[in-house]
């Protein structure tokens, strides 16, 4: 049996990205296996795969092994162990609305940190301790200093649940790291991605309206949405609007190759938090004019009121990420609009038709 990496969440915006990022590389030496509970991706009602997975499986000739479990369900995850020769997981599944954290902390806390508990457990009950982590920027709190570099405190002035649970599950890890010498944990710390594959049949598909800056730009492009909202007019960058360090997708995917390759250095143990963006911040206005000039289409936006709980300005610091993983990010601003935008233009209602 070729050995596997489970993908936990796998279905997902961040999860289908990087899925077919590991099959698309000519040195692919893995099976690719992902649990999902579709919670957050889209099935239609014939298929046993996810419509992402399915493109994938068309645009790479591979298959990949499906289980639609929760990864609370350990029954489900103990099968999934021993039916396939899992050597590392990345684990995406979470619960990721920030603002629906708030009102229901509970259920991010069951999901997101009983679920990597749950994952945890089972990995280690096969011997299974490498394990790539979706972190986020949010772990940082207000910064006290720009750019955010690794060092910089975590836990403090986190404004949400969902954001505590990503601090928490990182405390977890490292704590388990240290029990254990066996343990490898690389805890990817993104800051925002967006884009699309370059093929555009693979993208971000949210429910509803989205909460997220690009989602929102590229269905107003579309016509699904009339008008784009800039929280804030009054911050203090150069326009006013908020900047934050926006990364393409693919780049981000490609940070997780490198993850899983760094599994293969004898001298990496423990747990090690890595920031993954570009180093460069642009603004809510910034980036509504690089997706007007990407698409050619005319964004209808009007600068309203703050949003509670956001920050002004975020950016990475990613010399740790070149450093240790030998990783950068490559694709523009532009790059990031021009593959949000044939996403979105050649698949107007997301994975739905
Ligand atoms: P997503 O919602 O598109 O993908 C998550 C996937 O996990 C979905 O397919 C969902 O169905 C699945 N899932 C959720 N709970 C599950 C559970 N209990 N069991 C099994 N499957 C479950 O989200 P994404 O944008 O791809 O994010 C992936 C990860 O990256 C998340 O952990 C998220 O917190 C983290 N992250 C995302 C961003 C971002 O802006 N997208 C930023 C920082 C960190
Ligand atoms: N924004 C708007 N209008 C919108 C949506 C967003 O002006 O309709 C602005 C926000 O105010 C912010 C910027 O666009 O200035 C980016 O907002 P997003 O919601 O796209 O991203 P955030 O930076 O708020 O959130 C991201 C991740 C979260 C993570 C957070 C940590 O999506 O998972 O970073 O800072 F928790």
């Amino acid at each position: 049996m070729p050995p596997s990496i489970l993908v936990t969440g796998g279905a997902g915006y961040v999860g289908s990205h990087t899925v077919a990022t590991l099959l698309e590389r000519d040195d692919n030496r893995y099976d690719i296996v992902v649990v999902d509970n579709l919670s957050n991706s889209y099935r239609s009602e014939n298929e046993k795969k996810p419509e992402a997975l399915r493109r994938i499986e068309d645009m790479t000739g591979s298959t990949i092994h499906f289980y639609a479990n929760d990864i609370r369900d350990r029954a489900a995850l103990n099968r999934i162990f021993e039916n396939h020769e899992i050597e590392c997981v990345i684990h995406f599944a979470a619960l990721k609305a920030v603002g629906e954290s708030v009102e229901k902390p509970l259920e991010y806390y069951q999901a997101n940190i009983t679920g990597t508990c749950t994952l945890l457990e089972v990995m280690r009950e096969h011997g299974v301790t490498q394990l790539v982590y979706s972190s986020s920027c949010t772990v940082y709190g207000e910064p006290q200093k720009l750019p955010l570099d690794e060092g910089h405190p975590t836990g403090q002035g986190i404004s949400s649940p969902y954001g505590r649970t990503k601090y928490f599950c990182e405390e977890i890890m490292k704590d388990l790291c240290a029990s254990d010498q066996n343990w490898k944990v690389i805890s990817l710390r993104y800051f925002n991605p967006v884009g699309a594959h370059g093929s555009g049949r693979i993208g971000e598909d949210p429910y509803g309206i989205p909460n997220n800056l690009m989602p929102f730009i590229s269905q107003v492009a579309v016509g699904r949405l009339s008008e784009l909202l800039v929280f804030g007019g009054d911050y203090p960058t150069a326009d006013g609007s908020g900047v934050r360090d926006y990364i393409h997708v693919q780049d981000l995917a490609d940070g997780h190759v490198r993850a899983i390759q760094l599994f293969q250095d004898p001298r990496f143990v423990g747990f090690q938090p890595i920031n993954l963006g570009t180093g460069t911040g642009y603004s809510v206005l910034q980036m509504v004019a690089a997706f007007e000039a990407a698409s050619g289409c005319k964004i209808p936006h009007r600068v309203v009121g703050r949003r509670a709980g956001d920050i002004a300005t975020n950016y990475a610091d990613v010399s740790l990420a070149r450093q240790l993983l030998g990783w950068g990010a490559s694709r523009t601003v532009i790059d990031m609009c021009r593959d949000t935008w044939k996403w979105q233009s050649e698949n107007p209602n997301g994975y739905k038709n």
